[in-house]
């Protein structure tokens, strides 16, 4: 009785697949075909897959090859289920040739040639058409997306343009940068704005109304009433708005929304966050209103506050110290109905970045800086009940937000899984009281 195991994504299940299972089943008696769990392929950076863990496993089963079929969860779990399983050979395509070669400590390994013309990438690529972005705003945070977009499938960047004169290229002339919003639209479908907050309506309606989906650094509107006429154009032209806040997109930040939905620390009573930074080209005697730390950082302060207790708060306080026309450092209360929330934001000061979840049966500790979230530690009365979770990002993260955005794009509708346009005009009216200050 020889065992033969094969591993592989299988997503979309195509001909060069079942060409590789026949062909490897023929090499013995059994055949064992390990197919990829959706984190470990996030873990291992693949970020393009369509199919769940599920729907792959059902189409490997229904190809009847497979006499069984086992999930791959972890790197280096192919020796042990080598071990586990008594397997005799291990196949795999000949574009993986070498990688295995370390396997033939344990059973025997054959490379298979793999199918010509066909792959999972190629009927991805033509089942969506490409998302071709443009860049409004050439700075740090504009970079760091264009340098992540390369990671996620199915989006590219086709050129950038800037409204300030005196900017500096940063793409190192990797990305075309244009001087004129006719030759900006031409050939793109999305735009990613990366500017200052007081520009962003007219940014956010202007793409819309060129055809472009949109994804935009929060806080995305200043007020309510911008917000709503920028998703009642986007309902119109049948047009995404996205936000940008990268947090919302972590692993790890999911998880924890997950396991406070599910009641694990009880009621949640209050949440506590800060975020603050010293950008080293700060200036507050130089600094307009809108370079001040609750632009700035309200979006992301008020991500957790907004997605654990919602949309519906009864009162909102700020307290702000300004030292020129920016908001050096802001004070937030935000009053629900049986729960309370706080944040403080700072710009040119440095405090503690952490969030603290409370609740009625333990609280969720996460570390400085929390919007950075890959690990967090939910707390009990007992200590011993302590529950440490760990979720890695790959990168700077933002990779989540590109391909999140190219998803809803590609799924047709214009409401995204992780946000809804409530909470998006919940957080407008946030900025709105503190600009009513
Ligand atoms: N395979 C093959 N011929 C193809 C495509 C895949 O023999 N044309 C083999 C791979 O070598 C691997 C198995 O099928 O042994 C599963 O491959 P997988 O990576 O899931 O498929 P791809 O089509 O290569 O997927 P992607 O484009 O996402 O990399």
């Amino acid at each position: 009785m020889t065992t033969v195991i094969t591993y592989g994504t299988y997503d979309l299940l195509h001909y060069g697949h079942i060409r590789l299972l026949e062909r490897a089943k023929a090499l013995g008696d059994k055949l064992i075909v390990g197919v990829t769990a959706d984190a470990y392929d996030q873990e291992r950076g693949k970020l393009n897959v369509q199919q769940s863990t599920l729907e792959r496993v059902e189409a490997i089963k229904a190809t009847g090859l497979a006499d069984q079929v086992i999930i791959e969860e972890y790197e280096g779990q192919k020796i042990a289920d080598i071990q586990k399983y008594d397997v005799d050979i291990f196949a795999i395509g000949s574009d993986w040739r070498g990688k295995f070669d370390y396997i033939g400590d344990y059973c025997k390994v054959v490379y298979l040639e793999r199918t010509r013309g066909v792959s999972s990438t190629e009927i991805r690529a033509a089942s969506n058409p490409m998302v071709k972005c443009g860049i409004r705003g050439i700075n740090r945070i504009s970079k760091k997306f264009f340098e992540e977009m390369q990671f996620v499938s199915g989006i590219e960047a086709d050129c950038a343009i800037s409204d300030d004169s005196d900017f500096e290229d940063c793409f190192d002339g990797r990305l075309n940068i244009v001087d004129s919003y006719d030759e900006f639209y031409e050939g793109i479908n999305a735009v990613a704005i990366f500017d200052s907050i007081d520009r962003h309506f007219d940014a956010v309606m202007d793409a819309l109304n060129h055809g472009c989906h949109v994804l935009c650094a929060g806080p995305l509107f200043m007020n309510e009433a911008e917000a709503k006429e920028a998703f009642a154009l986007a309902e119109e032209k049948g047009l995404v708005i996205f936000d940008a806040v990268k947090t919302l997109y972590f692993p790890a930040f999911e998880h924890l929304l997950l396991l406070i939905a599910s009641g694990h620390i009880g009621q949640v009573k209050s949440i506590d966050v800060s975020c603050s930074q010293i950008p080293s080209d700060f200036d507050p005697k130089k600094a307009t209103k809108f370079d001040g730390a609750l632009y700035d950082w309200g979006g992301l302060a008020s991500l957790p506050i907004v997605k654990i207790l919602g949309t519906d708060y009864k009162d909102i306080e700020y307290f702000v110290h300004r030292e020129g026309e920016a908001d050096l450092f802001t004070q937030c209360l935000i009053r629900y109905d049986d729960a309370v929330a706080s944040f403080k934001v700072g710009k040119g000061v440095k405090t503690e970045g952490n969030m603290v979840i409370t609740g009625t049966k333990g609280y969720v500790y996460v570390a400085a800086p929390w919007w950075k979230i890959d690990y967090f530690e939910v707390r009990h009365e007992d200590l011993r009940a302590t529950r440490r979770e760990f979720y890695r990002y790959a990168g700077e993260g933002l990779r989540y937000e590109a391909l999140e955005f190219v998803r809803t794009i590609n799924s047709g509708n214009l409401h995204h899984r992780l946000q809804s346009e409530e909470e998006i005009l919940c957080e407008a009216r946030i900025v709105e009281a503190f600009s009513n200050q």
